[in-house]
């Protein structure tokens, strides 16, 4: 385990606030009995079987990062997967939690087939279809529509408290660019502040069973909620540490 935040700070409502980056496969990662009933809310990236080694990376810079991504062979293995993640992390969460989960139009059929088993297995009942429009017409059919945005499954188990303002289904933030990734799917942080903000509040627990570049933990830092993100492979995880570091400063 890593604390990546050595002293925490405490939260108005008592929770202490901290980040982690865990570096291992989740299954094993999240069995941990601390954590049960803490997990308010979940936002994930997961493999979605669609075998991308990156559609991102254009620069030499990109190209490093390149990897093929784990789990993500065909749809069977990515769901096979998540729903193994999910039997472990589902227990974890409080009565009421959101989900959050990225998806790719390609596989959105069978990703909304996933929807329906958490809910039968978990609770977590499908409430609404999100849409993160990334300012511009991105990859896709070049004779056709482009695919400038991305498709966020949203699930709710319970009755989370809101706080931030009622917002429209359809969020638009810039994707990073090639020279500022150091993932080839890393999200930027301001379109998971959103999210955070509509879930949470201050010293809540949020968790990222597929966390890469550890975006979901530096936008936590930035929101004060206590985060967790478990990243598979070293290359990805050591990378995602320096990137906290440097974005936190000084503490280490
Ligand atoms: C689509 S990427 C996530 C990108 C992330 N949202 C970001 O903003 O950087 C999915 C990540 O899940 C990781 N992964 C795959 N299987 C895993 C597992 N069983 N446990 C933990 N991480 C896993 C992969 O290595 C990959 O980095």
């Amino acid at each position: 385990m890593t604390t990546t935040t050595p002293t925490p700070e405490i939260a108005e409502n008592g929770k202490p606030i901290f980040q982690t980056i865990w570096q291992g496969d989740s299954r094993e990662r999240l069995t941990n009995p601390k954590l049960t009933g803490r997990v308010n809310c979940i936002i994930t990236d997961p493999p979605f079987g669609v075998d991308n080694k990156s559609n991102m990376a254009v620069t030499k810079h990109g190209q490093d990062y390149a990897r093929k991504i784990a789990n993500d062979e065909n749809p069977e293995v990515a769901i096979k997967t998540f729903k193994e993640v999910m039997d472990v992390l589902c227990p974890q969460t409080s009565d009421d939690c959101d989900m959050y989960i990225f998806t790719a139009h390609q596989v959105l059929e069978e990703w909304l087939g996933v929807g329906r088993w958490l809910h039968e297995a978990h609770g977590f009942k499908r409430n609404a279809l999100l849409v993160w429009e990334k300012d511009g017409p991105g990859m896709g059919d070049l004779e056709g529509w482009g695919m400038g945005h991305e498709i966020i499954i949203f699930l709710k188990k319970g009755r989370v408290p809101r706080y931030a303002d009622r917002r429209n289904g359809v969020l638009h933030v810039p994707q990073l660019r090639p020279n500022q990734l150091i993932h080839p799917h890393e999200k930027p942080t301001a379109l998971l502040e959103m999210l955070i903000k509509h879930s949470t509040q201050p010293g809540d627990l949020v968790v990222d069973p597929f966390g890469g570049s550890g975006s979901l933990v530096r936008a936590c830092r930035k929101t004060r909620r206590s985060g967790i993100a478990v990243e598979y492979d070293e290359e990805n995880f050591k990378m995602a540490m320096d990137k906290f570091k440097a974005e936190a400063g000084g503490l280490f």
